[in-house]
């Protein structure tokens, strides 16, 4: 019988996160005044090991699960991911996926490829430096990330995503840059409406460009059409180039919001389960874990998790829910 929740979203996605470091500092998600040096990380002891990870994925695929996203923090900052990710290509019938920075990727593209990971989608945020560095704080040049690029393509770890959060005021003038960079490149290039995910990065409604202007923006010079959506639930609506050149996706997750069908649930690095981006509490999963819980006790402990599911942040939010106490997004994981 298929899992589902209060509003009949059936369990589909998983997200892991691996570690809750990052080595960038992105405005929207771990800005550099509030994550310091004396901001307190995760200690190695407190995040779960490959093989706690590795019994947590079987029992979400046991509940249903058909792909699973490796997330952080920044995921290949973890020692010896390319373990994990062959531990987890073992499950069979799993979409293996992993969202990184790319600063690792021209060192680690193939032996992630050679354990078995499917795809990546790789954060990206300008076409320059300067913009790209007022973004995340750290001075790491653009042509790197797109060396992680390609390297993951060379890979096989193809199409490569290509994500841009959408800041106003910081980097939305690098919106026809970055189309004009990805067009015919057979990546698909992703804008991301920024969100009021945790309670750090000051988010106002203002500072949101919304999807349907990022369109109108990119078609007046490069000319798309709407596309239909890959699988229900997709984050993404999908617009291609009418001259060939591709596609591209927005995330409308202020505008647009797509709770109705959002089939995902994420699991932190200290493993914590979270059914919402947007969720203030976690079921602790470790503690199952560690306390010596059977298969079956961990199979029914998700299937009633899930069960008793009732978010929808983004389609009650407003100015007032921004304001709420809530997790941060390198801490439950991108
Ligand atoms: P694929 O289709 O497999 O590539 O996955 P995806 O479309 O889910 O892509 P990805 O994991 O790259 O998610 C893209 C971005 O969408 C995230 O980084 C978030 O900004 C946003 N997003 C993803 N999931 C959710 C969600 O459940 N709620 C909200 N509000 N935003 C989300
Ligand atoms: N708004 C939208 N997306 C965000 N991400 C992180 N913080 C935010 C935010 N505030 C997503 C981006 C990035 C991934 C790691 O997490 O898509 O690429
Ligand atoms: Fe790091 Fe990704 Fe967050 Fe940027 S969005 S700070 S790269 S985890
Ligand atoms: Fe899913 Fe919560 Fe995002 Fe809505 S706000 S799509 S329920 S994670």
């Amino acid at each position: 019988m298929q899992l589902q929740d209060t509003l009949n979203r059936p369990l589909r996605d998983l997200r892991i996160s691996v570690t809750d470091r990052c080595n960038f500092r992105c405005v929207y998600c771990m800005p550099k005044t509030v994550f310091g040096r004396d901001y307190p990380f995760l200690e190695r002891k407190d995040l779960l090991s490959f093989e706690e990870i590795t019994r947590l994925a079987r029992s979400f695929v046991a509940n249903g699960v058909e792909k699973i996203r490796l997330t952080g923090g920044e995921p290949l900052l973890r020692r010896d991911i390319e373990r994990l990710v062959a531990m987890l290509a073992e499950i069979p019938g799993l979409d293996l996926t992993l969202t990184t920075n790319g600063a690792l990727l021209p060192q680690k593209a193939q032996a992630l490829r050679d354990a078995g990971l499917k795809r990546v989608t790789v954060s990206l945020d300008a076409a320059d430096d300067a913009t790209f560095q007022a973004m995340n704080d750290v001075d790491f040049p653009v042509a790197k990330v797109l060396e992680g690029i390609e390297a993951a393509a060379a890979a096989g770890l193809a199409p490569v995503k290509v994500n841009m959060v959408v800041k106003k005021g910081v980097n939305d003038a690098s919106i026809l840059p970055m189309a004009r960079l990805f067009h015919g490149s057979g990546h698909i290039l992703r804008f991301i409406e920024y969100m009021d995910v945790g309670a750090t990065n000051g988010w106002r409604l203002d500072d949101v460009v919304p999807a349907a202007e990022i369109v109108r923006r990119i078609t007046a010079e490069l000319p798309l059409e709407p596309a239909d959506a890959n699988y229900r639930g997709e984050t993404a609506r999908r617009w291609r180039y009418t001259d060939g050149g591709g596609e591209i996706g927005v995330i409308a997750s202020v505008t647009q919001a797509f709770c109705s069908d959002c089939t995902r649930a994420r699991i932190s690095a200290e493993g914590k389960l979270f059914t919402c981006l947007f969720a203030t509490q976690g079921t602790d999963l470790r503690a199952l874990l560690r306390g010596g819980a059977t298969d079956g006790e961990l199979d029914a402990a998700v299937a009633g998790v899930w069960r008793a599911r009732t978010d929808r942040y983004s389609d009650i939010r407003s100015e007032g829910t921004a304001r709420l106490p809530k997790v941060e997004m390198s801490y439950i994981g991108g």
